[in-house]
């Protein structure tokens, strides 16, 4: 009797979780076609094999948005992070004091920013947009977009964590590093340590990581006050623990916005009617420090088209399942947010700019992951969402902004997912 029941629920449960149908590519192959193309590569084998795909042995992608957010939630357990950007081989599970220390981190850092900082913060970073676009139109032509919109964020975390401290050199510590981490973060091969020791791309990311470590424990030190470092020295955040905090959010701070921003502005170029409504409700609200709700849905649109972190990586911990899918023991997963926004399940012309349907739409579960889910979410997006609303409310209301040619730029897909040297026209609206 018993024996009997156990049987319908094997038969139950392999009904419940299949295997990831196959492309039938070697590693190599997958490679090699990943690396001609790599978003149409993902996007065709989604078409042909359905939302959860073993690309090659032991590499699945998963853009079922319920077995996406299955995977994202259940990172720290069954899946892990492979912390790639700190030059180590570092997979952290539940219990493991490095993670655990970088939970308390986050923890401590969402306690920090449930304050009055982001008013103060937004006139600054609004009036800094002012005169940006006020450069910009005087130019005419801005060939710089992605460059300056990058500098101009770099400034604005330093201001919201160093409050009233000069640091003019972390800056410039940051973008070092992410040009030093470029070559390794856009390979798709990963050495051995005994073999990343002797590469000189190692070494100079080592040398360019601990540049900027000296330099944010000087910029901790320095005299001054105010920013999110006051607030979580005052609330006993250990030293070593803030300095590593920094490392990571100001890697996360420059380049992403400033890619969501360049798409947005993009768009807007391409949507001349959009950018005019847009520009209206901002000059009708009248505040820098909140923006109308045209400006949100063009920015959620903007992100669910051109998601700057458009493909997250974690590893299964044995043999794992997400949704209804088995996947096979210690594989490597990819989460494609990029492919999951422009699925027609999950949005009506996925790949038509339309910021309208943000008016009434509540996108299902899994189903909009610009800054991923679960608990190792992005710790930043609520200054990052503040950020980019304020820069994009000022671009908006102060630019009429266009592209010269007649194609958009395409995506680079290197790291984050950047415009290609976009080139637009601007005149003072
Ligand atoms: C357009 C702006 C941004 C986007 C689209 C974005 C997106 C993301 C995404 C998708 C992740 C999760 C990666 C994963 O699951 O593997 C992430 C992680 C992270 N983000 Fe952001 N981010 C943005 C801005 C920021 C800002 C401004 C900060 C700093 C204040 C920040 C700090 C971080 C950190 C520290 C992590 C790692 C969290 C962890 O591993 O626990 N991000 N971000």
């Amino acid at each position: 009797m018993s024996g009997g029941t156990n049987t319908e629920a094997e038969a139950d449960g392999a009904q419940r979780t299949r295997r990831p149908p196959s492309t039938g590519h070697s590693p190599a192959r997958m490679v090699e076609a990943y690396e001609r193309d790599r978003l149409t590569h993902l996007r065709t084998a989604v078409e042909r094999h359905g939302p959860v795909v073993e690309l090659s042995p032991g590499t699945v992608l998963v853009t079922d948005p319920e077995a996406a957010h299955d995977v994202l939630r259940r990172t720290n357990t069954d899946f892990l992070t492979a912390a790639n950007l700190m030059l180590e081989d570092m997979e952290t599970r539940k219990g493991d004091p490095v993670l655990e220390e970088w939970m308390d981190g986050r923890r401590r850092m969402q306690a920090a920013m449930a304050t009055d900082l982001f008013t103060d913060h937004r006139r600054w970073l609004a009036e800094q947009t002012r005169e940006l676009a006020a450069r910009w139109a005087r130019q005419g032509e801005v060939r710089t977009a992605v460059d300056d919109l990058e500098r101009m964020m770099g400034r604005s975390f330093v201001r919201f964590w160093f409050g009233t401290r000069t640091v003019p050199q972390i800056s410039d510590a940051v973008s070092t590093l992410l040009k030093a981490l470029l070559p390794i973060v856009a390979s798709p091969f990963r050495f051995p340590a005994p073999v990343r020791k002797v590469m000189p791309r190692y070494a100079r990311a080592h040398r360019a990581r601990r540049r900027l470590v000296d330099g944010i424990r000087e910029a901790v030190a320095a005299p001054g006050t105010g920013g999110l470092v006051d607030k979580l020295v005052a609330a006993g955040t250990p030293h070593e623990l803030l300095v590593r905090m920094l490392v990571s959010n100001g890697i996360a701070s420059y380049g992403v916005p400033a890619a969501a921003l360049s798409w947005s502005m993009t768009e807007l170029a391409r949507h001349p009617d959009v950018a005019g409504e847009t520009a209206e409700a901002v000059r009708a609200l009248g505040r820098d420090d909140e923006a109308p709700d045209e400006v949100r849905h063009v920015l959620d649109e903007s992100l669910r088209l051109w998601p700057p972190t458009w493909l997250l990586f974690r590893n299964a911990r044995g043999e794992q399942s997400c949704g209804e899918w088995r996947l096979p023991a210690d594989c490597a997963v990819m989460v494609s947010p990029y492919v999951i926004h422009r699925t027609a399940d999950c949005y009506e012309d996925p790949d038509v700019f339309r910021p309208a349907r943000w008016r009434d739409l509540t996108p299902e579960r899994g189903a909009f992951l610009p800054f991923g889910a679960g608990p190792r979410m992005c710790v930043g997006a609520r200054l990052a969402r503040a950020e980019l609303e304020t820069v994009l409310a000022q671009l908006t209301a102060g630019l009429d902004l266009g592209l010269p040619g007649p194609h958009p730029p395409k995506p680079d897909v290197q790291r984050i997912m950047t415009p290609t040297d976009p080139v637009f026209t601007a005149r003072r609206r």
